[in-house]
């Protein structure tokens, strides 16, 4: 793999600021944003008075915890357009999040917000050693979903050559990877696993592609899955986060020298972690739910809104921004499955240590009378004898995770493909 670590002058200066300057920015911008949203949201007005706190109260970065959390009920709540901080016509574009459960959740951005959103995804793209010129394939899907228009706006920002392929028709993918040869490759890791598939069918080497590097995100990976991706396509595996609700892909991204988790883009965006149970705010370091403030926003400016996310902050390493590691999973991916509590992502940890085992997996929930039961339905490589490794990985899921689930091992193509985010999880149980 190419060395594609920035050179001196490449980055932005606050990237590598000190954490003081950065502070006093972050501090400057939490003020104006805490006021642009007590002014202007009628939600944030009711809901701070509600909690006896006042923007004024907001001195430090740390008051921000006497501020209320913002949740997806608040943004479902104000369905459409209930949270915009702006008249309407400053608002010039809509995105909104797929809404599997109820209303889809209305985002929106004025031109000022979408100038910062393509720097980010410059950023981002950059810290994954993106740079001018190189062709980009986008397989992010467009439309209201964030992925698709967010990464284009950053690599055209970066000055990439930007192929705006989107998501589907997986041939045709493969063929404009094979004639436009493509340095960069942005998408999500489950359909990135059927690019890669439709390669072998094609009869490629996906290792011999002009691909450098991917940038994939919008679900979650492991760094198992990184080194899975790493071998079968030999380029620098990368990963990027974002939330419709924050801005979208570009809120925190992985730098291609340190690959160790991904930086936040703080002086935009302000993470806390919290108990999920308590809402306290806790240390660095400690395990618990990602929240966000925005510090620029100005079409929607978001305060403590609770992700679901579940990771930990970790002190800068290739920039002074910290890192947020790999997220885990979602509180609402979380299957409790007989008092035990697991992640899709440990599932996927265990498959990747089995050789005859491929990344197509899903974890399909049932019930039977008052007890769940879990079956993980997981194909095995293509011209490879699964053998006995379906009871091997079952073993190692009671061994490690410490519950007994069924495996059903398929042949090659028996789980569905996604091309966007994968459903890891097909729950059969009735609602209780
Ligand atoms: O998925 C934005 C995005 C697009 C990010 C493309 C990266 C690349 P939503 O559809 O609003 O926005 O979904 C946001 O997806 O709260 C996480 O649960 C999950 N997610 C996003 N990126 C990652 C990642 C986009 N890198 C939700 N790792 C988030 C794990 C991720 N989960």
């Amino acid at each position: 793999m190419k060395d594609l670590s920035p050179r001196p002058g490449d980055l932005d200066p606050i990237e590598t600021a000190s954490r003081d300057e950065l502070r006093a920015l972050q501090t400057r911008r939490l003020h104006r944003t805490i006021r642009h949203a007590y002014d202007n949201v009628a939600h944030y007005r009711a809901a701070f008075d509600a909690a006896g706190a006042h923007p004024d109260d907001v001195k430090t970065l740390d008051d921000l915890a006497l501020l209320p959390f913002t949740t997806k009920e608040d943004l479902r709540r104000n369905y459409p357009f209930g949270m915009f901080a702006v008249p309407r016509e400053e608002v010039v574009r809509i995105h909104a999040s797929s809404g599997t459960t109820g209303r889809p959740t209305v985002v929106g951005y004025t031109r000022g917000d979408l100038d910062t959103w393509a720097d980010v995804v410059a950023r981002s793209i950059r810290a994954a050693g993106g740079r001018r010129g190189m062709i980009l394939h986008n397989a992010y899907g467009y439309g209201l979903f964030t992925g698709g228009l967010g990464a284009h706006a950053g690599a055209e920002r970066l000055g990439c050559t930007v192929v705006p392929v989107s998501g589907g028709m997986t041939e045709r993918q493969v063929q404009l990877i094979q004639d436009f040869r493509p340095q960069i490759i942005m998408v999500t890791p489950s359909y990135l696993l059927a690019l890669i598939d439709e390669l072998e069918r094609q009869g490629v080497d996906p290792r011999s592609t002009s691909l450098e590097v991917g940038i994939f995100g919008a679900e979650p990976w492991t760094n198992d899955m990184r080194r899975e991706i790493e071998e079968r396509l030999d380029l620098h595996a990368v990963d990027i986060y974002g939330l419709s609700e924050v801005i979208g892909p570009g809120v925190a991204s992985e730098c291609v020298e340190t690959k160790d988790g991904l930086h936040v883009w703080e002086d935009h965006f302000y993470p806390e972690v919290i108990d999920p149970i308590t809402g306290r705010v806790l240390p660095d370091g400690e395990e618990g739910e990602l929240v966000f403030t925005s510090l620029t926003k100005q079409a929607m400016p978001i305060v403590r809104y609770r992700t679901r996310d579940l990771t930990r902050l970790l002190p800068g390493t290739a920039r002074s921004m910290r890192r947020i590691e790999k997220i885990t999973g979602r509180t609402d991916d979380m299957i409790i499955l007989r008092g035990v509590n697991l992640f899709p992502t440990q599932i996927e940890e265990l498959i990747l240590g089995l050789a005859p085992l491929s990344p197509h997996f899903q974890c399909v929930l049932d019930r039977s009378g008052h007890l769940d039961s879990m079956t993980v339905r997981v194909e095995h490589r293509d011209a490879v004898r699964p053998g006995n490794a379906g009871d091997e990985l079952a073993r190692r899921i009671k061994n490690r995770i410490g519950v007994s689930v069924r495996v059903e091992v398929v042949e090659p193509g028996g789980i569905e493909r996604s091309v966007g985010k994968m459903r890891r999880i097909v729950d059969h149980r009735p609602a209780r």
